[in-house]
Parts: C-alpha cells; sequence; structure tokens
C-alpha cells in the first residue's frame, strides 16, 4: 500500500514514501563500510515521456525493478545517458549539493546528442533534490562518505528499427558510497593503450552515453591484465595527445608551479570536478593551461622533473594522484609516487567547500 502522497514542489513532484523502509540498524550496519556503488537508498526518483503527454508522472516512489519488452530500444541500441553527482553531510547535519545545475545542463546537452528529449534543467533538479530529501538519512557519516546520485535516461517501447524512440524513462537512484579507490591508495598506476581509443571527433566522446563505458571495458580489462589500476586514453587521430581516462579526467603540475588539463575540444568529457578545480586554481593564482599534452613529453617531463605531480578527477574519484604510467613502450614514475602538494592543496580547496567546511565565495553548493 503506498503511503501519503504529497506535492514536494511546483513540477508537481510526487512523493510516495516506501511501504518497507530499510531498517535503521541494517541502514547503520551498511553505512559503517559501504564501498563503492553497492548499497541502495529506499526509493527513486521517476518520470516518464511520451510524445503526446511529454514529461509526467514525476515521483519519488519506492526503489524497484524495471518491468520493459525486450524490444526495448535501450536493449539494442543504447539509447542512454547518465550522470553522477553527490550530496554531502554537513558538519550541522544538513545535506548539500554540489553544483547540481552542472550535471543538469550536461544531461540535457547528452540528450541532445543521443537524440532523446533534454529534461528540464528544473525538472533535474527538483528529482534530486527530492530523492536527497527523502533518503538524506543514507548520507553516511564516514570521513570519505557521500550520497552518490545516479540520474538517468533510458529509450523505452518495444520496435527493432534502428530510429530514436519516442517513449522515455528518466529516474534517479542514490548510492551510499565511501572512498571510490579502495585502501586509501597513496596513487594509481595508468595503462596507456595503444589498441584502443574512447571517443573520436563528431562521436560521442563529451556525451555521457552508456556506450562510451561499453566501449572503455576492453582497454580497462587491458589496465588489468597489465598491473595497472586505470586506463588512460589517447586521441584518435594521432593517437599521441592524452585525453582522459575512463570515467575521470586529467591534470599535470610542473615544477614552474603551472598547471596543465587537455582542452574540451569535442571528445573529453566536460567534467564538474575539472572545472570547479580550473576555477580553484585560477583564483590561487596559478598558471593554468588548457593546452594538449602528448605522452612523450609526458615520459620526458616526468623523466626530467619538469613534471612533479599529476591527478585525475572526478566526482567519484575526487582528485586521486597519478603514481605510475605503463605502456606497451615501458613506463615512468611520477614524483614520490603520492599526493604532491599542490595536488594535495587543490583537493582540500575542493573537498573543503564541498562538505562545508570551508565557505563557499562561488555558490557551489546548495542545501536541500
Ligand atoms: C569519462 C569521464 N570523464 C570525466 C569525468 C569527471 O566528470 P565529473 O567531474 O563531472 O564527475 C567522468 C565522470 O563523470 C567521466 O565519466
Amino acid at each position: 500500500m503506498i503511503g501519503e502522497i504529497y506535492e514536494v514542489d511546483d513540477i508537481g513532484l510526487a512523493f510516495e514514501p516506501t511501504a518497507k523502509p530499510v531498517p535503521a540498524e541494517e541502514r547503520a550496519r551498511l553505512l559503517a563500510d559501504p564501498g563503492f556503488g553497492r548499497v541502495f537508498t529506499d526509493h527513486m526518483a521517476f518520470i516518464e515521456y511520451d510524445e503526446k503527454e511529454g514529461w509526467h508522472d514525476a515521483r519519488i516512489t519506492a526503489r524497484h525493478p524495471f518491468t520493459m519488452d525486450p524490444a526495448s530500444p535501450v536493449l539494442h541500441y543504447a539509447q542512454e545517458i547518465f550522470e553522477g553527482l553527490k550530496a554531502y553531510r554537513r558538519p550541522d547535519g544538513a545535506a548539500a549539493l554540489f553544483r547540481p545545475e552542472a550535471n543538469a545542463r550536461r544531461f540535457a546537452k547528452s540528450a541532445v546528442r543521443m537524440a532523446m528529449p533534454p529534461l528540464p534543467v528544473d525538472m533535474f533538479l527538483d528529482s534530486v533534490r527530492g530523492l536527497v530529501r527523502a533518503d538524506r538519512e543514507w548520507i553516511p557519516a564516514t570521513e570519505d562518505g557521500s550520497l552518490y546520485l545516479r540520474p538517468f535516461m533510458i529509450a523505452n517501447g518495444s520496435f527493432l528499427g534502428v530510429r530514436p524512440s519516442t517513449q522515455f524513462i528518466y529516474a534517479v537512484i542514490a548510492s551510499s558510497v565511501g572512498a571510490y579507490f579502495k585502501g586509501n591508495t597513496p596513487s594509481v598506476s595508468l595503462w596507456v593503450t595503444r589498441e584502443y581509443v574512447r571517443a573520436a571527433p563528431g562521436g560521442t566522446g563529451e556525451a555521457k552515453c552508456g556506450g562510451n563505458y561499453a566501449g572503455s571495458l576492453a582497454a580497462q580489462a587491458e589496465a588489468i591484465r597489465n598491473g595497472c589500476d586505470q586506463v588512460v586514453f589517447l586521441d584518435a587521430i594521432e593517437r599521441r595527445w592524452v585525453e582522459e581516462l575512463g570515467g575521470m579526467n586529467i591534470f599535470f603540475v610542473f615544477d614552474d608551479g603551472s598547471i596543465q588539463t587537455p582542452p574540451l575540444a569535442g571528445t573529453i568529457l566536460h567534467g564538474v570536478t575539472r572545472d570547479s578545480l580550473l576555477t580553484l586554481a585560477r583564483n590561487m593564482g596559478l598558471m593554468v593551461r588548457e593546452e594538449p599534452y602528448s605522452i612523450e613529453q609526458w615520459k620526458s617531463d616526468a623523466e626530467s622533473g619538469r613534471l612533479t605531480e599529476a591527478f585525475a578527477c572526478g566526482t567519484a574519484a575526487v582528485v586521486t594522484p597519478i603514481g605510475s604510467v605503463k605502456g606497451v613502450d615501458g613506463g615512468f614514475t611520477i614524483g614520490g609516487q603520492s599526493s604532491g602538494p599542490l595536488t594535495l592543496r587543490l583537493r582540500s580547496a575542493l573537498v573543503d567547500i564541498q562538505r562545508g567546511d570551508a565557505p563557499d565565495p562561488y555558490g557551489w553548493t546548495e542545501i536541500v
């Protein structure tokens, strides 16, 4: 039996509380050591779309499995997009979202690229806020803990022709998470794949669509086979310009105190963390370059000591130092293979704002 239904905001997002919430003691046990992406909360946001009604039946409801026709286009042609953002527990117990409008805008852009109806920014924001309000008890109180929110949209229907669907499901699920990399790793090792590319000009690299990630899995498996933690991709044309990791952007730090990251030239994801770190670095007075960087230059700078640090960044992994890089033609190490001073400084500046331990002059955080 569905509980009380009430309007929580002006898009008419209904709230149907779950009839079977996880008992508080069980939740506390799960939150003590949640890992990443395996503990899920009680509720989900759900909105449906069809050509006649547009977006309709927006609700926060009990987390539940989907029933789909086996001819649903998402199952065959991967017409699917997603997002990833976090809610943090504040020192005063409040929940705060970090730059949710940036994710809402990127989601709408991804939708357009994948021939899907863009979800209005307000609907995205209300769905995420509504879910955080319903499940705020699921934000872990641990130091690295947060509530990872996964909005996604899939093409629904029943047909096998290759064409855009006219029916879609948008949903948001939430997962209580700890650190992305297990065991407080001081740094990660990267494998430079020569066999695979992630994205090509004109392709879908800039969209956050499931296909990009399916296509990266063989390269990630190659990295693991070669004893590395993560794969790093080079550009598709010259196969020499460093682009990004499977799920993180990349930064380089030099001995003159400057930092560099590959430019947003159509094939890499416009990371919200990347953008935030660029702003923080510029406001710290650092020299910042958004310019291509080749794998040969990276090796030579690491060996000469001109490059002192490198790190990967993203919502899930936050800021993670890169300790070593390996490929078919050999490898090299970076600095002391642990967090360098600038990596630490940028990481703290970001995390302190996200968690409410420092003032937020940018208006990035939103108390929910
Ligand atoms: C391919 C890729 N690059 C970069 C990022 C980092 O983006 P953000 O900082 O918005 O999480 C992600 C994660 O979403 C990603 O999947």
